[in-house]
C-alpha cells in the first residue's frame, strides 16, 4: 500500500518497544540488532528516537488499544532533534491483524510490519523515508530467521525462538491468525544460534514457542528429534548452565516427544525444574467450549507425571476467567484446580472477545463486573499459593543466576532454578551463578545468603 506522504530525513537513532509475550521480547531484540546492523544507533534511555518501533500484542483488547494511545503520544510529544515527529513503525501482532486499519486510522505511522516479515524492515524503512508508507504482513515461514544478522552482546538469561505459530485454535485466541501455522526452526540453526548466544554472554537459554513442546526436527544424523533431543544437544554447549522452555500445550505432552520431554526433567541437570503449562479453566464444560483438548483430570494427571520424575518441579499456568457462559459453579472448579495444583506462579486474565474468533460471538458473554470479581478471587488464591511455594523453599540450597544489581549497595538480583526472584548481598557480578541458602520468603521474592 502507498499513500501520499512527504519524504523525511533518514532516522539516525531508534527505539524498539515490545509489548506482550516473551516471543515479542525476542523479536524486539532481533529487530534492534537488524537496525543496528544498518548503521542506526539505539537511542539512550529517556532520549527521543528518530524511529520508534512499537512491537505490539493483539492477545487482548486492552493490549491492542494501547498501540493507538502510544501512536498518539509519540506523534505529539516524541520530537526528533530537528523538531519533526519521529517515524513510527508498527510491528508485531496488531500489525499483522490490523495493518491496513492502522494506516487508515493513524497517519503518523510510516510503516507496518508483521511478525513474520520484520527481516524486511530495512527495505520498508527506505520506502517510508522516501515518503511511501508501506505495509508488509506476508507470512513466509522461516525467511526472517535466515535473513537476520548475528547476535551481539546478550544478557545472562537469553531467549531463543525455536517454534512459532499455533494450530490449536482455542476458540478465544487470535494467535493462530496473527502468528500463523505451527512451524519449527531447524535443529542445526538452533544449535548454532544457541552457541552464539553463549559466546555473547548467555548462561541460561529459554526456548520459546507458542507451542514449544510441539517443536520437531532432525538431528545431524537425520534422526527425528523432539524438544527433549534439542535440549540434550544444547546441554553439550560448555558455558551454558541452564535451559528452560515456554509455553507448552497439554496436547503435545502425550506424544512420544512429550514423554521424552517429561523424562528429560528427571535426567538432564541443565533443564530447570519449572513448567509453564496453561490450563485456562478447571471446568470441563468450559474447556470443551474453549476447544482445549484436555479436561481437568487429564491435566492434573499430566502434572503428576512431571512430579514423579522431578518432585520439586515448580508449576505455572495461564487462566482465563469469564469465558462466555462461565457460571459461578464452573468458576469454582477453576479455584478447586488451583488448590489441587499449588502453582508456584501463574498468569490470569479476564476473557477479552477478539474479532474473528469463535468465542467472540458466543451467547452469554459474562458481565465485566462479574469478571472483575472472579479475577480478584482467582488472583488472591494464586497469590496465596505463590507465597506458600516461596515459604516452602526457605532452607533450600541452590544456585542463583545473577541478572542485575539490586537497589541497595552490594545487593544482587537473580533467579532460582524454580524461577523465583532472589536477592542477596555478595561480591558478585552479572552472569555469575552464586550458591546460596534461601532464608526468607516474601510473596514475590526470596532473601538469600551466599554459602
Ligand atoms: N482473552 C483473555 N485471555 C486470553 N489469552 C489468550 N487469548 C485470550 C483472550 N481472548 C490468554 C491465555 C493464553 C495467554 C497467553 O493469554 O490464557 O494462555
Ligand atoms: Fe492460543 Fe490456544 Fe494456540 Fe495457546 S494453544 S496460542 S491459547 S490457540
Amino acid at each position: 500500500m502507498s499513500d501520499a506522504a512527504q519524504p523525511i530525513a533518514p532516522p539516525r537513532t531508534f527505539r524498539v518497544t515490545s509489548f506482550g509475550c516473551q516471543m515479542n521480547v525476542y523479536d524486539g531484540e532481533r529487530m534492534a540488532e537488524l537496525l543496528g546492523s544498518q548503521g542506526l544507533e539505539e537511542a539512550a534511555e529517556g532520549e527521543n528516537a528518530d524511529l520508534v518501533v512499537l512491537n505490539t500484542c493483539h492477545i487482548r483488547e486492552r493490549a491492542a488499544e494501547r498501540v493507538y494511545s502510544n501512536i498518539g503520544h509519540l506523534s505529539k510529544r516524541g520530537r526528533r532533534a530537528d523538531g519533526s515527529a519521529p517515524l513510527i513503525a508498527v510491528a508485531g501482532c496488531v500489525a499483522q491483524a490490523e495493518g491496513e486499519e492502522i494506516m487508515a486510522r493513524a497517519p503518523a505511522v510510516g510503516l507496518v510490519v508483521g511478525p513474520q516479515a520484520y527481516h524486511r524492515l530495512p527495505a520498508l524503512l527506505r520506502e517510508a523515508v522516501e515518503g511511501r508508507r508501506a505495509v508488509d504482513t506476508e507470512m513466509p515461514p522461516q525467511a526472517k530467521f535466515a535473513a537476520l544478522p548475528a547476535r551481539r552482546k546478550v544478557a545472562p538469561s537469553a531467549f531463543l525462538t525455536v517454534q512459532e505459530g499455533c494450530d490449536k485454535f482455542c476458540t478465544y485466541c487470535v494467535v493462530p491468525y496473527t502468528r500463523g501455522a505451527e512451524i519449527s526452526r531447524p535443529y542445526a540453526d538452533l544449535v548454532a544460534e544457541a552457541q552464539r548466544l553463549v559466546e555473547a554472554g548467555a548462561r541460561e537459554i529459554t526456548l520459546l514457542g507458542q507451542n514449544v513442546n510441539a517443536w520437531s526436527g532432525e538431528d545431524e544424523k537425520g534422526r527425528a528429534v523432539g524438544l527433549a533431543g534439542l535440549i540434550d544437544a544444547l546441554s553439550d554447549i560448555a558455558g551454558l548452565a541452564r535451559i528452560r522452555y515456554t509455553t507448552s500445550h497439554p496436547a503435545d505432552m502425550d506424544t512420544a516427544a512429550g514423554k521424552a520431554l517429561i523424562a528429560a526433567h528427571g535426567q538432564n541437570p541443565k533443564l530447570m525444574p519449572f513448567l509453564h503449562l496453561p490450563v485456562q479453566s478447571g471446568s470441563d464444560r468450559v474447556l470443551k467450549a474453549m476447544n482445549r483438548s484436555h479436561d481437568a483430570a487429564g491435566y492434573l494427571a499430566l502434572l503428576d507425571r512431571f512430579r514423579a520424575v522431578r518432585p520439586d518441579i515448580a508449576l505455572s499456568g495461564d487462566f482465563i476467567v469469564g469465558f462466555p457462559g462461565e457460571t459461578e459453579a464452573e468458576f469454582a472448579e477453576t479455584l478447586k484446580l488451583v488448590d489441587a495444583v499449588g502453582y508456584a506462579q501463574a498468569f490470569s486474565f479476564k476473557y477479552s472477545p477478539r474479532p474473528g474468533t469463535p468465542a467472540a460471538t458466543m451467547a452469554a458473554q459474562v458481565a465485566p463486573a462479574v469478571m472483575d470479581e472472579r479475577l480478584q478471587r482467582l488472583q488472591a488464591a494464586l497469590g496465596r499459593h505463590q507465597h506458600a511455594f516461596n515459604a516452602a523453599s526457605v532452607g533450600k540450597r541452590c544456585h542463583v543466576l545473577v541478572e542485575r544489581k539490586g537497589k541497595l549497595p552490594g545487593q544482587w538480583l537473580g533467579k532460582t532454578p524454580w524461577l523465583q526472584s532472589a536477592h542477596f548481598f555478595a561480591d558478585a557480578a552479572i552472569g555469575d551463578l552464586v550458591e546460596v541458602d534461601l532464608v526468607e520468603a516474601g510473596p514475590n521474592s526470596l532473601a538469600a545468603r551466599p554459602v
